[in-house]
């Protein structure tokens, strides 16, 4: 028996017949099985934008992912051989697909991102280093002819399970996460029944638009710092620009905020400090003057 050789098989079968048949481009489905001896049944198709359907997997993304594979065991065959000690492993690959004139087309990229969690953090830099020797002995890099790189993401900053983390701030104060949840949810459901006003807000789903709001606004009274993390310095002026905020929006806004921070039922003294602040920063934020006639009429 030659142990350098090694065949796979699999088998497919077209589902897509619709019992019309490839009479025209649009008369039959992309859609497939792939079968393997003793596994579950692969849903296939062809990518939506050559008429597959989103919901089953395409052969560009099974490529991409074979390479992600690939990639990864030989990464954790290395790092036994190194003594790395490799404690989780993530990827988020991408691959670039050229398409010609002629119909053909070619992937001319692929770049793995892989995360890797390692059990003593002073390995990184060799844990590091290892991925370029995976990538020269990977099966499958080794057998497509596009470039296979590898750009490796830091790890996850360590999250604290301490809850006396926050302790004192005025995050855990009023009650940390959960409060700044339901001030956050309880403005937003405000703004959603308030058509004129949610106008303002671009995207269709009000979901993150809530979660940014909560985030900033926990790491603004001493919580996580996840909005800066995730987003950025929060510049709330320079990210207020593309809106006309002028006194009634701000006004507005204030109505439903102050409909939310109601809602919290917080001692006095947390109530006032949380308005003043949102009071002050609403204010802050204005960046559109009202029409000069409106200002005139206020004067009389
Ligand atoms: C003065 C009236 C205000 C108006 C009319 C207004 C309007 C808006 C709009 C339309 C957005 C875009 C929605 C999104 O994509 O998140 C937004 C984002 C945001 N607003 Fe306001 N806002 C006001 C005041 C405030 C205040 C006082 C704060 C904080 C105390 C605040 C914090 C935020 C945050 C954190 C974001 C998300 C920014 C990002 O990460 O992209 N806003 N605002």
């Amino acid at each position: 028996m030659d142990l350098s050789q090694h065949t796979y098989e699999i088998s497919l079968e077209w589902t897509g017949a619709r019992g019309t048949g490839t009479q025209d481009y649009r008369s039959y489905g992309r859609d497939h099985v792939v079968r393997a001896a003793g596994l579950p049944d692969l849903p296939g198709t062809a990518d939506p934008t050559f008429h597959g359907d989103k919901d089953r997997w395409n052969p560009e993304q099974l490529l991409l992912a074979a390479l992600s594979q690939c990639h990864m065991l030989s990464y954790l065959h290395i790092a036994v051989k190194r003594g790395v000690v490799v404690t989780g492993y993530t990827d988020e690959a991408a691959g670039t697909l050229r398409l010609n004139r002629d119909g053909s087309g070619e992937f001319t990229e692929a770049v793995l991102r892989p995360r890797v969690t390692l059990a003593d953090e002073a390995q990184r830099e060799l844990a590091d280093t290892l991925h370029a020797e995976a990538n020269r002995v990977c099966f499958i890099a080794r057998s497509v002819n596009f470039p296979v790189q590898h750009e490796p993401v830091a790890p996850e900053p360590e999250r604290s399970e301490d809850p006396d983390e926050y302790a004192g701030t005025f995050y855990a104060q009023i009650g940390g996460k959960e409060t700044f949840r339901r001030l956050a949810a309880k403005f937003y459901e405000g703004v959603a029944a308030d058509p004129e006003f949610r106008a303002m807000y671009p995207e269709e789903d009000l979901g993150p638009a809530a979660e940014r709001l909560q985030l900033f606004l926990e790491q603004y009274w001493g919580g996580p710092k996840t909005y800066s993390e995730t987003r950025g310095h929060p510049r709330l002026r320079m990210r207020h620009m593309p809106y006309k905020v002028n006194s009634a929006a701000r006004d507005k806004w204030l109505a439903h905020m102050r409909a939310a921070v109601e809602s919290l039922e917080l001692p006095p003294l947390q109530h006032e400090v949380l308005w003043d602040y949102l009071e002050r920063a609403a204010h802050s934020l204005v960046n559109t003057p009202d029409q000069p006639h409106s200002q005139g009429l206020r004067l009389l």
